[in-house]
């Protein structure tokens, strides 16, 4: 089976020197990646700028921006792959791209921004899945996403409990089902939980 799974955060750039973004480590991303590819799957990991090493056996594309991403996602997504949609996508971007470096007396008081595209809504494929960091009602805003964005199942975290979100090398999650089911899972390292998500989907084949 083909993966095609996004990784940590994506940039979105005001001028050449500034940028919005978000802390996405990448490691759940990567994580996810590896087992794939240790479960004999084929793997494309498109990564959005993140310090981490590649996995053996994932071919590894390189991208800065939301748009970028979804790209490199129709790039090599087929029918029959599963996207694993782990990367923390900037929603918003800046409307305008300076060409060149904003002093500060040009700096406008307010940068409107626009909608990014919805990576994991915009594609078709055999399975998706998502991810969904939350701050709060986690399980009932994770199960309107499932269904929205036609996932097979969403991964809920709550970013606010320790152990669980950016950076860390831990997780405590929940597998959302669109007909609203939830398996709680207990906190665990990312690459745990990344062979949990694996055999969960190898199961729907
Ligand atoms: N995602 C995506 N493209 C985007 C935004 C999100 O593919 N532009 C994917 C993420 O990789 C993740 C899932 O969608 O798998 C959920 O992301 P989240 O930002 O929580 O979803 P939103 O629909 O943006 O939810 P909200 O309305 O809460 O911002």
């Amino acid at each position: 089976m083909r993966f095609v799974v996004t990784a940590g955060p994506t940039r979105e750039f005001l001028d050449p020197v500034r940028f919005l973004s978000n802390p996405s480590s990448g490691k759940m991303g990567f994580a996810v990646a590896e087992e794939a590819a240790k479960s004999g799957h084929e793997v494309f990991l498109v990564a959005g700028p993140v310090n981490l090493k590649t996995p053996k056996g994932v071919k590894r594309i390189d991208v800065t921006s939301a748009r970028d991403m979804l790209k490199a996602v129709k790039g090599v997504l087929d029918r029959d792959s599963v996207l694993v949609g782990v990367a923390a996508v900037a929603d918003f971007r800046p409307k305008v791209k300076a060409a060149r470096k904003l002093h500060k007396g040009e700096m406008p008081e307010t940068i409107e921004l626009v909608r990014n595209p919805d990576i994991l809504a915009s594609v078709k494929c055999r399975h998706k899945v998502g991810f969904a960091a939350e701050t709060d009602r986690v399980l009932e805003s994770a199960a309107g996403k499932c269904r929205r964005k036609r996932l097979g199942m969403i991964v809920a975290n709550d970013v606010t409990r320790p152990g669980a979100g950016f950076g860390t090398d831990t997780n405590l999650a929940s597998f959302v089902f669109p007909d609203g089911n939830v398996e709680r899972l207990p906190i665990m390292s990312k690459r745990r939980l990344a062979r949990k998500i694996v055999e969960r989907i190898s199961k729907w084949f």
